[in-house]
């Protein structure tokens, strides 16, 4: 199983338990299905017409106290089997308690991108969540509260857990343990509007180290250069909706944009991020992602390179 979104190749926690449930309950009804299916195939076999059928009604039968117990009992006991191990799953997975090593991250869902925050880290960024790998002995899970600033979005990454739901003024929790370091991807997994295909999510896994150096390297100033094209970004509608700290600029309807090029794609999933990626998105942002919120900025062509120049510059 290569796939890097599998649920079939868990490598975290909750969906570990998620595939063991999914595992029982698959067995279960495939032992189901197998008797069902067979003793019907059985029927149609063994009780086909046949040339020599004299045309009669075969012996009718009314009623067996003992067949109705039977199809009435072991349903109700396979079904309460099911909803035991289900139950068991949920309570073990939402119980699950906090280690003093984790991580908290607050995932706002936006038509159609994540805002990621670190609130103890100071750390603001988008659509690319970096955890570091929990280790035995030195465990540090993920532990998420997720909010939505607009409508419905569902938080999906199938090889760290199942889906939870980002609902308009209701905080919802889940967690994450991962125990391999890799990119790990998902997207949102419920309805939202035209874009909900692109709100593509990745995962970043780090040994600790390196997620500590991305934590510092977050943390610090953007170090924005006087340029022309700071000029161009701050005189532009870019300050209503974007934040660059150490700027004007403190826009929080789009995604913090302080540390821009230390993200690998842009406008979440829609493009691998570059000079040329973001020069397109600027000039039209609705070719790359149609129905997208950001208007076009109507700039003239040297007025959007000198602003391209700028946004490459926010490592
Ligand atoms: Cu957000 Cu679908």
């Amino acid at each position: 199983m290569a796939d890097l979104s599998s649920i079939f190749a868990p490598v975290s926690a909750p969906a570990d338990a998620s595939l063991h449930a999914a595992r029982v309950v698959l067995a279960i009804t495939a032992a189901i299905f197998v008797i069902v299916a067979g003793l019907l195939a059985y029927a149609i076999v063994a009780f086909r017409r046949r040339a020599d059928d004299d045309g009669s009604e075969p012996p009718q039968v009314y009623g067996s106290d003992r067949i109705e117990l039977a199809w009435t009992v072991v349903p109700i006991l396979l079904v309460v089997v099911l909803c035991l191990v289900t139950a068991r799953t949920v309570y073990d997975v939402q119980a699950a308690p906090k280690p003093p090593g984790a991580i908290d991250v607050t995932v706002v869902g936006h038509q159609w991108w994540w805002e990621i925050r670190y609130p103890e880290l100071g750390i603001v960024t988008a659509n690319e969540l970096h955890v570091p790998v929990s280790e035995r002995g030195n465990r540090s899970p993920t532990f998420l509260t997720l909010e939505s600033a607009d409508v419905v979005h569902s938080f999906w990454v199938p090889q760290l857990a199942g889906k939870t739901d980002l609902i308009p003024n209701r905080r919802n929790l889940m967690w994450i343990e991962p125990r391999e370091p890799g990119l790990y991807r998902g997207q949102c997994a419920e309805f939202c509007g035209t874009q909900h295909a692109h709100m593509l999510l990745r995962v970043y896994v780090e040994p600790r180290a390196e997620f500590d150096r991305w934590v510092a390297a977050q943390q610090a100033p953007a170090a924005p250069p006087d340029t022309m094209g700071r000029r161009v970004f701050e005189s532009t509608a870019c300050v209503n909706c974007h934040t660059v700290r150490g700027t004007d600029a403190a826009g929080t309807f789009g995604p913090d944009l302080t540390h821009l090029m230390s993200r690998e794609t842009l406008g979440a999933g829609a493009a691998r991020i570059s000079a040329r990626t973001l020069d397109a998105w600027i000039a039209d942002p609705n070719r790359m992602k149609p129905g997208v919120l950001m208007p076009a900025m109507q700039l003239s062509g040297p007025e959007r390179w000198r602003l391209v120049k700028f946004l490459v510059s926010l490592r």
